[in-house]
């Protein structure tokens, strides 16, 4: 019959099925399932109180910190390409034990986000977290014996994990809510649209909702960290943005990565806390967890494609070994497919200016 397949090979197979009807020029469009749009994209900003030029970023080809005053100038860069949001990160110009420069006034997230709401119409959403804040780079507040505790630790061969491990509860959660909540109302002050917390401590989203409503700001929705990993893909930022933890790492706090089903949990509890879009992150390694959260709630899902994903692309890309637009491209479409409504990426700029 007219669907044996013809030839020696398989003769009696039934092929009237044939999925490459539907991969020619003309039809690939009319049954794409998935379409990236600029405006899904959230691009990060840096800003450096440090600094009075911008600064390249080495690990993150394409990206600079820039001072204050050219804040709004990077911000117009990236609404140029067609994003319309971006999320800012800061560099301050002094650090001590409890990163108060996150929550000042005058600090340079609070600055540099006063001048981009006042001069663009770019959305902004702020990243709240102390780790850039303290001089211990740990996203929280530290316990007084934590040094000592991750030292002795460390030198004793009887310990699992030896230099690489925490050094049991060195964050200690409760004191940290307080100070992220400051932090994120001081934000929302200088004119923050949106907050992000990243510290990763227990009751993050409830302390920043119930501060923002006593403080007249029920409008401000938060976008919960809800699913974190400590991930080694967050290399690249820590050069970025100078929050590397000076001593042991932020496995206490941030998730394992070998847990998918306390996602669920995670998304669960930040979800009853008021979270109003659930976030995971790192994106790329953790597709089977945004594709969960995304079927389990009916919140927006975000998912953060982060500086790693970004740097080994870019990297592979200068040698040649593949092409870093479209893997690019590739990589951002694959985080949509999979669930994500809003996605964080390095790439936001480069996606966007190549979209139809
Ligand atoms: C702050 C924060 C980090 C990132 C976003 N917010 C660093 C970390 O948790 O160590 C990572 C972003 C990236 O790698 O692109 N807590
Ligand atoms: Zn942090």
């Amino acid at each position: 019959g007219s669907h044996k397949r013809a030839g020696a090979v398989g003769r009696d197979m039934d092929m009237t099925r044939r999925p490459r009807r539907l991969r020619r020029d003309g039809v690939r469009g009319l049954v794409s399932e998935t379409t990236l749009n600029a405006s899904d994209l959230i691009a990060p900003v840096f800003v450096d109180a440090t600094t009075e030029a911008r600064v390249p970023i080495e690990s993150m080809p394409g990206h600079e910190r820039v001072p204050v005053s050219e804040a709004v100038a990077r911000v117009e860069e990236v609404l140029a390409t067609g994003v319309e949001a971006v999320i800012v990160f800061g560099v301050p110009e002094s650090k001590d034990e409890r990163g108060s420069r996150a929550w000042a006034e005058d600090g340079v997230v609070q600055e540099a986000v006063r001048r981009i709401t006042a001069e663009t119409d770019a959305y902004v959403i702020t990243d709240v977290c102390l780790c850039e804040y303290t001089e211990h780079g740990h996203c929280g507040v530290l316990a007084s014996d934590a040094r000592e505790n991750w030292e002795e630790r460390r030198s004793d061969p009887g310990v699992a994990g030896g230099a690489r491990t925490g050094g049991g509860l060195t964050v200690k959660n409760d004191e940290t809510l307080d100070l992220l909540a400051r932090t994120a109302v001081s934000h929302v002050e200088a004119g923050a649209d949106m907050v992000a917390p990243s510290s990763m401590a227990d009751g993050q989203v409830g302390a920043l909702r119930a501060a923002l409503d006593e403080a007249g700001h029920e409008n401000v929705p938060v976008m919960a960290y809800a699913v974190k990993y400590e991930s080694a893909f967050y290399g690249p930022f820590r050069d970025a943005a100078d929050g590397a933890p000076a001593f042991g790492d932020r496995r206490h706090y941030q998730m394992d990565p070998a847990n998918g089903r306390e996602a669920m949990r995670m998304a669960e509890r930040d979800a009853a806390e008021g979270a109003d879009v659930l976030m995971v992150k790192p994106a790329l390694p953790y597709l089977d967890v945004v594709a969960d959260v995304r079927r389990e709630f009916d919140h927006p899902v975000a998912a953060y494609n982060v500086s790693g994903e970004y740097a080994m692309l870019k990297a592979a890309g200068e040698k040649g070994w593949l092409d870093a637009t479209e893997s690019a491209y590739e990589s951002v479409l694959s985080i949509k497919r999979a669930g994500a409504d809003l996605i964080i990426t390095y790439f936001a700029e480069d996606i966007a200016r190549s979209l139809p």
